[in-house]
């Protein structure tokens, strides 16, 4: 990975700091991000120190303020021409239904409007850097999602369901990575969704969690994959070779598996890119 330049977000904490952890021992220039600055400057302290690279960047960006997003995307090109790699990490469970400074559920907003927005705005270092490769963090909780509502996609008309909204936001990062690989194939950009097992991470703590759900994590996390462990997968679509991978497939257990029936759905995928283009304001 020397000579390459690689975005994980959400890099302060569990999967995302052992993904950037890894890259930088395979050389890379690792630009993390976090969404607070202590936590954001620990982390990248300790990859700089386990990993004895002096390529460890951070980045302030917190996914459910658009604001920021753009501002986190100006400040990384500024900073480098070209992006090689570019790992959509953030994410999490909430218990209750909160808004986003510009008034979208919260869930929905950190874990799909705001990644999208941020790849999009980077699809010019991204093409710079070509072949470059975006790696969309899912779930397998993506394949208990009802399917989408376009008529209420933020949960407005329903009884919030913390777990129902995560699985909903889950299922976009799959759509969204399957219509990103058809979309921006002929620029050189190949895109991955990952479900990276069940992790010990910081998920689903600190009560974020929805009551049982939360109760389930807790009373379980000591069977779980180790972030290191959690981080395989990821690092996988990151780094194999390209001929390997196939663009816009779902990827767990560091290998390619079905998604689920709504997953694969391309009208289904189209939709959500233009819906999610006018709630982000990049619609003309
Ligand atoms: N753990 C699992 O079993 C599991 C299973 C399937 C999928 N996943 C997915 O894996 C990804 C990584 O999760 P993890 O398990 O490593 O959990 P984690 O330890 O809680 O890490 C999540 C990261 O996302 C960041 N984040 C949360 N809200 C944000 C916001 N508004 N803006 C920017 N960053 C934000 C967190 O920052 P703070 O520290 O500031 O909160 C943290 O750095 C997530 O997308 C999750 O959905 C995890």
């Amino acid at each position: 990975m020397e000579g390459t330049v690689c975005v994980v977000t959400g890099a302060n904490s569990g999967i995302g700091k052992e993904t950037a952890r890894e890259l930088s021992r395979r050389g890379a220039t690792v630009v993390m991000t976090a969404r607070n600055q202590e936590r954001g400057e620990a982390a990248a302290t300790e990859v700089r120190t386990s990993t004895g690279s002096d390529r460890v960047e951070l980045l302030m960006l917190d996914l459910a303020d658009l604001d920021s997003v753009r501002a986190a995307a100006a400040e990384l090109k500024q900073r480098h021409d070209r992006l090689d790699v570019l790992i959509n990490n953030a994410g999490l469970v909430l218990t209750r239904r909160t808004t986003t400074p510009q008034g979208h559920e919260s869930t929905f907003g950190i874990n799909h409007l705001g990644p999208f927005l941020f790849t999009r705005l980077l699809e010019e270092p991204l093409a710079a850097a070509a072949p470059a490769r975006v790696v969309n963090l899912s779930s397998m909780g993506h394949r208990l999602s009802g399917g989408l509502n376009f008529d209420d996609l933020q949960w407005e008309q329903r009884s919030f369901s913390g777990v129902s909204v995560y699985n909903d936001s889950k299922l976009c990062n799959v759509l969204f990575t399957k219509e990103l690989a058809r979309r921006w194939a002929d620029r050189g950009i190949t895109a991955y969704a990952v479900h990276p097992g069940i992790v010990r991470s910081g998920f689903g703590g600190d009560g974020d969690a929805p009551g049982w759900f939360g109760t389930m994590i807790a009373m379980t996390k000591v069977f779980y994959l180790s972030p290191q462990r959690g981080s395989r997968t990821s690092v996988k679509c990151a780094t194999a070779d390209l001929e390997s991978l196939v663009s816009g497939g779902y990827y767990a257990h560091s290998r390619r598996m079905r998604a689920s029936g709504k997953g694969k759905n391309a009208e289904t995928a189209a939709r959500l890119w233009d819906v999610s283009e006018q709630l982000v304001g990049l619609a003309s």
